[in-house]
């Protein structure tokens, strides 16, 4: 189980119901979506339903989301912001899901980079055996590069459908996945699959 994690300038901690009116925050904030609007999250309850699904991952499967909290400060942000999540979860298939969301009052100072980094080592430590990947649509190029940074390879480019089959589609649109090792065809493919 990995617990706290620190990088120079970052503490980055289980994320809890504790943390949902941060969290609720940044995820709730449209400027946070501008590549995938739809996504926003319009109520507390949606926040807190996703702080529950990193928690579960957390429980079986020994990583999942963190709180990211500045330990010093950053441009205008004092010690101790909560600046966003970051972290990866385990998904139906056996491969790990590396995200991350800030607000963008940290945004443009490599604090994504420095939280992907430590977040994919904790997933590769904890379970070896899992793939990490990452999916990043082709019009977010601040993602990509925070990707392209981390020991991470491109294994697919595309849009997998011509139309969404309903609101929360997203095989239509074209998106990058990253993976940190070749995946299988059937893994590829459900990773595809998510959109
Ligand atoms: C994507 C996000 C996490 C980046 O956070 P950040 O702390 O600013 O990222 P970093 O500073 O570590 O790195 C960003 C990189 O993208 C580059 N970049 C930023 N905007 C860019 C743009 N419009 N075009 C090209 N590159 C851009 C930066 O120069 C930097 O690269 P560099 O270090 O080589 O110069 C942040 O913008 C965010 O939370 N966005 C909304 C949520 C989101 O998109 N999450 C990811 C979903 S896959």
């Amino acid at each position: 189980m990995t617990d706290e994690l620190h990088t120079d300038r970052l503490l980055l901690t289980p994320l809890t119901l504790d943390h949902v009116d941060d969290y609720f925050r940044v995820y709730g904030d449209l400027r946070t979506w501008e590549h995938l609007p739809g996504g926003v999250h319009t109520s507390r309850g949606e926040s807190a339903r996703a702080i529950e699904r990193s928690m579960a991952s957390r429980r079986e499967f020994g990583f999942g989301h963190c709180a990211v909290v500045l330990r010093e400060p950053v441009g205008d942000l004092p010690p101790g912001s909560f600046i966003g999540s970051a972290g990866a979860a385990m998904l139906a298939f056996g491969a790990w899901n590396l995200g991350y969301r800030f607000a963008p009052e940290a945004w443009g100072h490599g604090l994504a980079g420095e939280a992907a980094r430590v977040c994919l080592d904790a997933a590769r430590d904890t379970r070896p055996e899992a793939p990490v990947t990452a999916r990043v649509l082709a019009n977010n190029p601040a993602s990509i590069r925070v990707l392209e940074r981390l020991d991470l390879d491109l294994v697919w480019q595309g849009a997998s459908s011509v139309a969404p089959a309903s609101p929360d589609d997203t095989t239509h649109l074209e998106r990058l996945v990253f993976a940190d090792r070749p995946l299988d065809d059937a893994t590829r493919d459900a990773v595809i699959a998510l959109g």
